[in-house]
C-alpha cells in the first residue's frame, strides 16, 4: 500500500460524506489534546479512529484500555499501578495503565463498561491530571490524552444511573459518530476493494455477489465485511469470487430479501397485460433476456391495444414468431 496514501486517509478506508468528514475531524483532534468520545456500533472503526487520532502528532504510546475487563479488586491497580507490599500478593512495585499512557493516549474502550467506582477515579483524572497508584500517600502527575469509546448510548446509561454525568461532560467535548456500514453503501464496495487488495489481489468479485453484500445489513459492520472477505479468499479457488462463496448469513439475507420480492411481485400481479413490477427483476439489475422479451412483447400489445399484426410490426418480427412467443410466454389467452 502507498504509504503516503495512508497518511492522508488515516488509515480509515471510505469515501462516504460521514468518513471524509470523520478525516477532517481527526485531523483537527489529532493537533489538540482535548478527549474524544467516539460513538457507533461494534465494527463501525472507533478504534481504528482513536488509532489514527493518536497517529497524526504521534508522541507517546497509544495505550488500549479495555474497560470491561477492569473488574474486580485488582481493577484499580491495573489502572494507577501499586506500590510494594501495597496488598498482599504486591510483591513489587508496578506501573499502570495510565502512566504507560504518559505522554501519549489512553484510550478506555468501551467507557460504558466502566465500573461507576472507577468513573469516581478516572473524572479525577481528567480534571486533576494526577492520580494516585495503590498503597501510594502521593498522587503522581501524568500528561495523557483521553479517548473514549463506545457502541453504548451513553444518554440513556446516566438516565439508568449507570454512568456519571459529570464524566459524560467531561468526555463528551468532540464526539465521533461512526455510522453503520449499512448506511453509507459505496464504502462497502471501496473496503470490500481494499481488503481484496489485502489479502488475495487476484481475486474479484462478481456483480452479483457485490450486489448481495450492498444489500446486506452488516450487523458486524466493518469487522464482519473483512471477515467476509478473508473467509471467501481462503475457501475458493478464485479468481472470481461468487454469490455461492458467500458465507451462509448474506446468502440467507438474500434469499429472504427475493423471496419477500417475489410474494411482493405476485400480490401485486395484476394479470397478464401488464408489465411486470421492477420488484421482479433480481437486485443485481440484471434482467434475464427472456423477461425483457416478455416485457416488450406486452408493452406492444398495451400500445396497439391487443392488436397482434401492429405489435408485430412494431416489435420487428414475423406474425407467426409472434404467436409462437405468446403462446411460449402464456399470453395468448
Ligand atoms: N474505515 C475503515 N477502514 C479500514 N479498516 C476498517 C475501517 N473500519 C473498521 N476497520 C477494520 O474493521 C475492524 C474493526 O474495527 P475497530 O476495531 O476499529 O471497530 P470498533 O468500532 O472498535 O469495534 P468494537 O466496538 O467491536 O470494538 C478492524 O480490523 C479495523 O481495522
Ligand atoms: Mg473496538
Amino acid at each position: 500500500m502507498n504509504p503516503a496514501c495512508v497518511d492522508s486517509s488515516h488509515g480509515l478506508v471510505g469515501e462516504s460524506q460521514p468518513i471524509r468528514q470523520i478525516r477532517k475531524q481527526i485531523e483537527k483532534l489529532g493537533r489538540s489534546r482535548s478527549p474524544a468520545l467516539l460513538l457507533g456500533e461494534s465494527g463501525t472503526g472507533k478504534e481504528v479512529v482513536a488509532r489514527a487520532i493518536h497517529n497524526v502528532n504521534a508522541c507517546g504510546n497509544f495505550i488500549p484500555i479495555d474497560c470491561g475487563s477492569l473488574v474486580g479488586p485488582l481493577m484499580e491497580s491495573e489502572l494507577f499501578g501499586h506500590t510494594r507490599g501495597a496488598f498482599t500478593g504486591a510483591a513489587e512495585a508496578k506501573r499502570g495503565l495510565i502512566e504507560l499512557a504518559d505522554g501519549g493516549t489512553a484510550f478506555f474502550d468501551e467507557i460504558g463498561d466502566l465500573p461507576v467506582e472507577m468513573q469516581v477515579k478516572l473524572l479525577r483524572l481528567l480534571q486533576e491530571r494526577e492520580f494516585r497508584p495503590v498503597g501510594s500517600l502521593t498522587q503522581r502527575k501524568v500528561e495523557i490524552r483521553v479517548i473514549a469509546a463506545t457502541h453504548r448510548d451513553l444518554i440513556r446509561e446516566v438516565e439508568r444511573g449507570t454512568f456519571r454525568l459529570d464524566l459524560f461532560y467531561r468526555l463528551n467535548v468532540v464526539t465521533i459518530h461512526l455510522p453503520p456500514l449499512r448506511d453509507r453503501l459505496e464504502d462497502i464496495t471501496v473496503l470490500a476493494g481494499r481488503f481484496l487488495d489485502r489479502h488475495a489481489p487476484r481475486y474479484t468479485l462478481t456483480n452479483e455477489a457485490l450486489d448481495a453484500m450492498l444489500s446486506y445489513d452488516w450487523p458486524g459492520n466493518v469487522r464482519e465485511l473483512q471477515n467476509c472477505i478473508e473467509r471467501m479468499v481462503t475457501m475458493n479457488s478464485g479468481p472470481l469470487l461468487h454469490v455461492s462463496d458467500l458465507p451462509s448469513a448474506v446468502q440467507h439475507h438474500l434469499a429472504a430479501r427475493r423471496a419477500a420480492q417475489m410474494s411482493v411481485a405476485v400480490s401485486a400481479d395484476p394479470g397478464p397485460l401488464a408489465v411486470p413490477r421492477m420488484q421482479a427483476i433480481p437486485p443485481s439489475g440484471i434482467i434475464p433476456l427472456m423477461e425483457m422479451e416478455r416485457q416488450a412483447i406486452l408493452q406492444a400489445l398495451e400500445y396497439t391495444k391487443g392488436d397482434r399484426v401492429i405489435a408485430a410490426h412494431l416489435l420487428g418480427i414475423g406474425r407467426t414468431t409472434l404467436y409462437r412467443k405468446l403462446k411460449e410466454y402464456r399470453l395468448d389467452s
